[in-house]
């Protein structure tokens, strides 16, 4: 029998549109460590429209030379740190297609002088009018940018019937709790249809998290034990080794629940627990997600643990606590470590828990999803008792680092009784694909440009999730904890963290 046609074709001959891109943020770091090096790589891998300029916008003068210079040194610390070499020819090519625009955010002449510029791109570099706004600024600017934008008429484009294409990234944070994201959507969506919009979250850029879905979907033998009849818990974690990274002011306002677990824990979730959607259309793709957060019940305080760390030792090394932090309050309640238990009451999920976590200044780095099993339903071997060694089955997918699939299994231990022992069957992506410089961002950028939002958080979709966080946000204000810094850099979080899994008899996995 012929396999089931595909939905959908996903692999692409082409590249990218021709296009402009607008960096709104254009000196900050954003820009430098991720946006440029991904437009960087696509150019290396072809998947630059050779019609393409790049503008950067930012208030403070500077020349087209200085901006390109400042990105330089920035790229070849990124190539060398992925163990690359400094391509010449692909950056020659980007820097001779990139201007700097100086104006201020909020002033409406810098906005006309753009649009010229873009006339002119579009005249020199056959872009066809077609221009992608990145909003790599801090939150409070996008409202304010993406209303100049249509001030100066550099939005419209006639919907599906237009010339030419007019498209916005927001960066995260999208709001910072319920009421903020509900009325930035409110805002820009009276200025921007929803297929305009492309909310990024960077995780869902990672080859790893997009593996979720093919893991689950492309495969016959995953599908059917994946639910509530073979699955004990799930376990989602994003552990950080680095600290705040000279983001005091930022990161005060934020905490790790703001920080990574609304957002891109949420997103890993969402793939580990929909449906199989009916195609992998955006459309089809997000409604799916949209069930999953919608379906997990309000989330009782109790069932959440905060901390904060303290000074410590990290890959050998001392480190300050989170107080003695640059730019950071020394008496602040500031979360760097969050976690809590989610329940998915759906037909597949009920009673099934989800502990997820997210912290800086942790262990080691690593994100993974721990799928455990249940044990098999008759422990034939129980009555040997050299059998200490039976354990359910754990399916471990790596996101990062040494990026891989990993499930643990019980094997015969050879000799004369039967001894069993958890044994590992592994998956690693380097070494069936190569190591890869990509940072994720070359497949949002190119999805963008091609106006395909599957990988994209949508407007419910953001509502959805801080609909959950914002009460645990309110009442841990509220409440403010008292315990604070509860847990030494270089651990795996405070103890709290482990109370929440110990009080259902289980432990966090081994990472
Ligand atoms: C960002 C957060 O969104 O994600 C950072 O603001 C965090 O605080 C980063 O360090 C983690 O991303 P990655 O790709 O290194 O896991």
């Amino acid at each position: 029998m012929s396999p089931a046609q595909p939905k959908r074709a996903t692999s692409r001959a082409h590249p990218a549109d021709p296009c402009t891109v607008v960096i709104f943020g254009a000196a900050g770091d954003l820009t430098s460590r991720l946006v440029v090096p991904a437009l960087y790589n696509m150019r290396r891998t072809g998947l630059l429209s050779d019609n393409f300029s790049l503008i950067g916008f930012n208030h403070g003068k500077m020349t087209d030379n200085a901006w390109r210079n400042s990105l330089r040194t920035a790229l070849e610390r990124y190539v060398g740190n992925n163990g690359g070499r400094f391509d010449e020819d692909a950056w020659g090519w980007l820097s001779s297609q990139m201007t700097y625009h100086a104006g201020d955010f909020d002033d409406l002449s810098a906005f006309q002088s753009l649009a010229v510029k873009l006339r002119d791109a579009e005249r020199r570099r056959g872009t066809k009018g077609n221009v992608l706004f990145y909003l790599a600024t801090p939150e409070r600017f996008f409202g304010d940018v993406i209303e100049k934008l249509r001030d100066a008429d550099l939005v419209d484009d006639g919907g599906s019937e237009g010339r030419f294409w007019r498209r916005v990234i927001i960066e995260k944070p999208f709001g910072h709790d319920l009421a903020s994201a509900h009325a930035l959507n409110e805002r820009i969506l009276k200025v921007l249809r929803e297929d305009q919009i492309f909310r990024i979250d960077h995780y869902l850029g990672k080859e790893t998290v997009q593996n979720i879905l093919v893991f689950r979907f492309g495969n016959g033998i995953f599908e059917p034990v994946w639910n509530r009849n073979f699955i004990d818990h799930v376990e989602i974690t994003a552990a950080e080794s680095i600290g705040i990274e000279g983001r005091g002011p930022f990161y005060e306002t934020a905490g790790a629940l703001r920080d990574v677990l609304q957002n891109h824990v949420m997103e890993v979730l969402s793939f580990v627990a929909m449906e199989p959607p009916d195609n992998f259309e955006s459309a089809a793709v997000r409604i799916e997600k949209l069930k999953v957060w919608k379906a997990i019940e309000p989330i009782p305080v109790e069932d959440t643990a905060r901390g904060q760390y303290a000074a410590g030792t990290v890959d050998g090394k001392h480190v300050i606590g989170y107080r003695q932090e640059d730019r950071v309050n020394p008496e602040s309640s500031t979360e760097t470590f969050a976690a809590m238990k989610l329940n998915i009451e759906n037909w597949r999920w009920a009673g099934v828990p989800f502990y997820i976590r997210a912290g800086k200044r942790l262990a080691q780095r690593v994100t993974e999803v721990t799928v455990t099993f249940k044990q098999p339903p008759l422990h034939l071997f129980k009555s040997n008792a050299s059998n200490a060694g039976v354990q359910p089955n754990v399916l471990k997918l790596r996101i990062q680092p040494d990026e891989g699939i990993t499930l643990i299994f019980g094997a015969k231990v050879p000799g004369p009784t039967t001894n069993v022992k958890p044994v590992e069957m592994h998956f690693s992506y380097a070494d069936a694909f190569g190591k890869s410089s990509a940072n994720g961002y070359e497949r949002l950028l190119l999805d963008a440009m091609l106006g395909d939002g599957t990988l994209f958080a949508e407007r419910e979709g953001v509502e959805a999730t801080w609909a959950l966080m914002t009460p645990i946000l309110e009442a841990w204000k509220a409440n403010p904890p008292k315990d604070f810094p509860n847990y030494e850099a270089g651990t795996m979080g405070p103890k709290s963290a482990d109370d929440l899994l110990a009080k259902d008899g289980r432990s966090w996995a081994k990472l």
